[in-house]
């Protein structure tokens, strides 16, 4: 689905069929996704004037914050990247600086754009790569002496034998045979044709991949970058790759490979030939800059309580470090200078320990959109476990049917898994939905263990069973002792 025809409520709807419930959440990404849209179809000055409003998801654990933006990231036809605030330090400290999330972005956009262009080149590149395995396939003289005299026979003849193919003597047999005249009489080079083409149709049906061939490839630039191009370098934005791949001519190398192999590694060098890949990267650095969008997960990890010490000291650092990102700055990276401004940040949090009012006020401000996420109840439970398209239930029942097992489940046990979890959550720690899993699993057991045997085939969960299989553990008092 294309970001551009997607309505807010289009979103929503999307979104309505992994998670249930959360609207408001819903609603804020879906308007911010539609923003996006409204804001490049706006004329003039005013465009530039309109800036991203960047949401906070705040709500416990467990109810669908990550999800969304896991949903989302699917959806959304435009640069997105998901990262956790917790992996960044403050600049200056070891460990990833917060600006290197912008520069995921930007290679998330460009493997975006490059997939695109390939796509669009990729028939022209298989045609060469067809041409250039034939080339391979016909011995050094044969191109040249095609138009002379007839040794196509005979090449073909070689081709046939160390090709191995099963099935393959045959059809080879009766192309011989009609080519056979052809040979002893006068048109040498109709014939050549024909077994050119003939071999042209062995390739293009299958039947040649593993015969082995010699193809020249352009020689993988330097390994020698890769060491020094990590993290250092690309913190500068250079690209020692292509840098020093300006400076070496290209090297070309033989290889001996199968026709399968060849062809991967001829495809990837006929696509590059073919993309232009200055397009690409100001197509790239555009999208980022007017449609990227940025999911920090996890920022209550980084609001800081004040007096912490130790390894925790950074932690306002990078609150601070993510101001001017959010407020729009240039960002060096491989591929040139990327502008923030228009990038829309959605953060999420769980804020457990901490409160949003424990996040530098500076962030606070810079996330005007604020969405709670609610805590599930026991009927949320219930459409959670199976109606979304990957609903737990529909995992089980996929995982036992490879095992030819058809798993049933009941209103009953559904209604009683529910009301466990729910229980459960409001006795000991409440974790969301992830209490479902830990429940289903507990549940199923006996039966993932069982299987495959050829008494199971059909198995129906009742509330019965589900208390059968868990009662004791619920009922227990040291709920504790079992990780539920
Ligand atoms: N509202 C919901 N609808 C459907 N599934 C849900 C919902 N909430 C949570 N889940 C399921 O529970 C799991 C955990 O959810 P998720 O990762 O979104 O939690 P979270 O809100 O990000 O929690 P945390 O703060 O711990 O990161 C996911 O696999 C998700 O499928
Ligand atoms: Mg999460």
């Amino acid at each position: 689905m294309e970001e551009s025809a997607l309505t807010p409520r289009e979103v929503v709807s999307y979104l309505d069929r992994y998670i249930i419930g959360q609207n408001d959440a819903k609603k804020a990404v879906a308007i911010a996704v539609r923003n996006r849209f409204r804001r490049m179809n706006v004329k003039g000055d005013m465009r530039e004037e309109i800036m991203p409003k960047n949401i906070i998801m705040i709500g416990p654990t467990g109810v669908g914050k990550t999800e969304i933006a896991r949903r989302l990231a699917k959806l959304v036809n435009a640069p997105f990247v998901k990262v956790e605030a917790s992996k960044y330090t403050e600049v200056g400290y070891v460990g990833r600086d917060v600006e290197s999330m912008i520069r995921d972005l930007v290679d998330f956009s460009i493997n975006m754009v490059k997939k695109e262009h390939t796509r669009r080149f990729d028939e022209k590149a298989k045609t060469n790569v067809n041409r250039r395995i034939l080339e391979a396939l016909l011995p050094r003289d044969a191109g040249a002496s095609q138009q002379k005299f007839n040794p196509i026979a005979n090449i073909f003849q070689a081709v046939a034998k160390s090709a191995g193919v099963s099935g393959f003597e045959a059809s080879f047999d009766s192309g011989a045979a009609e080519s056979q005249p052809g040979v002893e009489n006068e048109q040498p080079s109709e014939n050549g044709q024909s077994a050119y083409d003939k071999l042209k149709k062995m390739l293009d049906e299958g039947k040649l991949e593993s015969k082995m061939i010699e193809i020249e490839i352009k020689e993988n630039q330097m390994p020698l970058v890769e060491v020094f191009s990590n993290q250092g370098l690309e913190e500068m934005g250079l690209n020692m790759g292509s840098m020093l791949g300006g400076i070496f001519p290209d090297r070309k190398k033989k290889k001996t490979v199968s026709v399968a192999d060849a062809r991967t590694l001829l495809y990837a060098e006929e696509i590059n030939r073919l993309i232009d890949m200055d397009a690409i990267t100001k197509e790239a650095l555009f999208r980022v800059e007017n449609n990227g969008m940025v999911f920090i997960d996890e920022i209550d990890k980084i609001a800081g309580v004040k007096e912490t010490h130790g390894p925790d000291v950074s932690r306002e650092g990078v609150q601070r470090d993510i101001l001017p990102i959010l407020e729009g700055t240039s960002v060096n990276t491989k591929y040139g200078q990327v502008k923030t401004d228009h990038i829309l940040f959605i953060a999420a949090g769980a804020f457990h320990v901490s409160k949003p009012s424990d996040l530098i006020p500076e962030l606070q401000g810079r996330f005007p959109i604020r969405v709670e996420l609610k805590s599930l109840t026991r009927e949320d439970f219930m459409r959670i476990l199976g109606e979304p398209k990957n609903s737990l239930i529909k995992q089980y029942q996929a995982l036992l049917a490879s095992e030819k097992v058809e798993l049933h489940f009941e209103e009953s046990a559904i209604t009683e898994i529910s009301r466990i979890a729910f229980e459960l959550n409001a006795t000991l720690e409440n974790i969301g939905a992830r209490r479902l899993y830990t429940v289903c699993e507990k549940i199923l057991e006996s039966l993932l263990f069982a299987v495959p045997s050829p008494d199971i085939t059909r198995v129906s969960i009742d509330g019965d069973y589900v208390r059968d299989h868990l009662g004791d553990i619920v009922k227990s008092k040291d709920l504790n002792k079992y990780f539920l």
